[in-house]
């Protein structure tokens, strides 16, 4: 009896032990975690219920035999964060470089399952050199239980994973189908094909962190919506980002708790009046929100995405940023809004529009890159929404644009202006100049005869009233007023029942 309990106890401190000291130093000298103090660190002291301890490879190829590790390089199981329930695997890179074997990626493949099961988010901690070489296509299958696994829990529960170490290869398509991609700063790396490989096939050169680091995927492909500097900084922003979100898609938002809003005269400090001079939308974020923690911060600036906490509710914040291309929408903008929409409404996050836009954005690259399929994705996310939507427009809101960012049309709850809001088709000089081209070429003063017409054209259009007048805008408030109408606008739309038409998906042009 005592023999079976001495086998458990040195089959616990192997499994502790992962790939073993020697390794576990090497990480730790390259600024990483062990996978196991990862999970320490990220889940509430105690919590962390451990499953598939002792599952191992059954590979006999390439001497693998003599290579058995318990846990087999991946550490899954139950723990809580800040006291909700959470699934979390963690991949082992002391044990063969985290590599994922058919063992390893059933385990990770169950924990989705159990995840699915309990209805609570899952967080990957992804540290691994891709597919087991040695187990061959048992590796690619168990890539493919996980892809399925991601694709089916998406919209059911909120699935997070931060990048660790490398991640290279087809491994890359499980983050990729997740929510949201951490990645840390210096160590971590994601890319289907390395520079070797790039190299011998396109000539060019590049070394791991300009090819996929986090750099590169949160500023330039937008593939990574958080970059940290370090692994306690990406564990803490994990936690940080748990706060807005619910346990699953069948968690109902709380109704906004608040009292008397104060008039807050700061957003008139923060906001020019005149329409050519640019600010940062974020200064209006913060005094709307309680905190905020901004998603995708380094891709497409001209568009802000956030969560929130007002009155102690979760909301998303989709903004204008006139301090970036005048807030104009382009195509990677569209994308960006589009993805965080979606997830906003898959999981019964309120959407707050901040609207600031001059129009999308023209250009021979914009209109060949497909602006066009690109801006559809923004208009059919807000569309297709049953959310509470509430949109403010503070100065700006020309054509497409204006229609595409949470209009009435696209099913807006409560639209409000400032009253310094321009809602028209296009700004004066563009119309003017379409509208008048022969006579201001006739005229005798070609410049006074434009600039009559465009005092004419801003009088009719550069304000909120016409807007009004249709409907197309609730409420012209002044910019005081802003925190408290909101607040009030998302009190009043608890409860908001909308349903979708019975279909199996729809198509949401990708
Ligand atoms: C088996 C692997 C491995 C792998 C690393 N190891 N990657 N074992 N399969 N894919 C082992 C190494 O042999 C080594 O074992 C240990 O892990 C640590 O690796 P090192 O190379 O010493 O570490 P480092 O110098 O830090 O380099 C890490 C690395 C490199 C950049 C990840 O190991 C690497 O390039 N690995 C191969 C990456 C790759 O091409 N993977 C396949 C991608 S294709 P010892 O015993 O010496 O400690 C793919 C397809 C998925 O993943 C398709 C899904 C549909």
């Amino acid at each position: 009896m005592n023999d079976k309990n001495d086998l458990l106890k040195s089959k616990r401190m192997n499994a502790l032990l992962g790939g073993g000291q020697e390794k576990a130093a090497k990480q730790r000298a390259m600024g990483k975690m062990t996978a196991r103090e990862r999970i320490a660190y990220l889940c509430d002291p105690s919590s962390f219920m451990e499953i598939g301890t002792f599952v191992r490879h059954n590979c006999q190829d390439f001497s693998m035999a003599d290579e058995c590790f318990e846990g087999d390089g991946a550490v899954t199981g139950i723990g809580t964060i800040e006291g909700r329930k959470v699934c979390v695997y963690a991949q082992d890179f002391t044990v063969m470089g985290g590599s994922l074997g058919k063992m390893h990626g059933r385990k990770i493949a169950r924990l989705l399952d159990v995840a699915l099961t309990l209805k609570v988010p899952v967080i990957g901690l992804n540290d691994s050199g891709g597919a087991r070489i040695q187990e061959g296509v048992d590796s690619l299958s168990g890539y493919g239980e996980i892809f399925y696994r991601n694709s089916r829990a998406s919209g059911i529960i909120p699935q997070i994973t931060a990048i660790m170490g490398p991640c290279a290869g087809g491994a890359v398509y499980s983050p990729a189908l997740t929510d949201f991609i951490f990645m840390v700063d210096r160590t971590s790396q994601m890319f289907i094909t390395g520079p070797q490989v790039i190299k011998a096939v396109t000539g060019e050169e590049i070394d791991a962190q300009s090819l996929g680091g986090s750099m590169t995927h949160s500023g330039i492909s937008g593939v990574c919506q958080f970059a940290f500097p370090d692994d306690s900084s990406t564990l803490d922003g994990i936690k940080r980002l748990l706060a807005y979100l619910p346990q699953n898609c069948y968690e109902k938002h709380r109704a906004p708790v608040f009292g008397d809003i104060p008039l807050d005269p700061g957003f008139s400090a923060v906001v020019p009046t005149s329409a050519k001079k640019s600010y940062d939308m974020k200064n209006v974020i913060s005094l709307i929100a309680d905190d905020w923690m901004e998603v995708s911060e380094h891709y497409a600036r001209n568009i802000i995405t956030a969560f929130a906490h007002i009155g102690g509710m979760s909301i998303g914040i989709v903004a204008s940023q006139p301090n970036c291309m005048a807030g104009c929408i382009d195509i990677n903008a569209s994308d960006k809004a589009a993805r965080f929409i979606r997830f906003c409404d898959s999981f019964n996050i309120p959407i707050l529009t901040l609207e600031d836009v001059t129009g999308f954005l023209p250009g021979i690259a914009q209109e060949k890159g497909g602006i066009i399929r690109h801006g559809a994705k923004m208009i059919y996310a807000y569309s297709e929404c049953t959310v509470p939507l509430v949109t403010v427009i503070l100065r700006k809101a020309y054509g497409g644009a204006y229609i595409s960012m949470a209009s009435k049309e696209l099913g807006a709850d409560m639209v409000f202006a400032w009253p310094d809001a321009e809602i028209a088709v296009m700004g004066s000089e563009g119309a003017v100049n379409i509208l008048y081209r022969k006579e201001i070429k006739s005229a005798p003063d070609p410049v006074s005869f434009r600039a009559a017409k465009m005092e004419e054209y801003e009088e009719k259009f550069s304000n909120p009233y016409q807007a009004a007048k249709n409907g197309y805008v609730d409420d012209v408030i002044l910019p005081e007023e802003t925190k408290r109408k909101v607040l009030y606008a998302f009190a009043a739309l608890d409860g908001k029942e909308k349903h979708s038409p019975e279909k199996k998906h729809g198509n949401i042009p990708l």
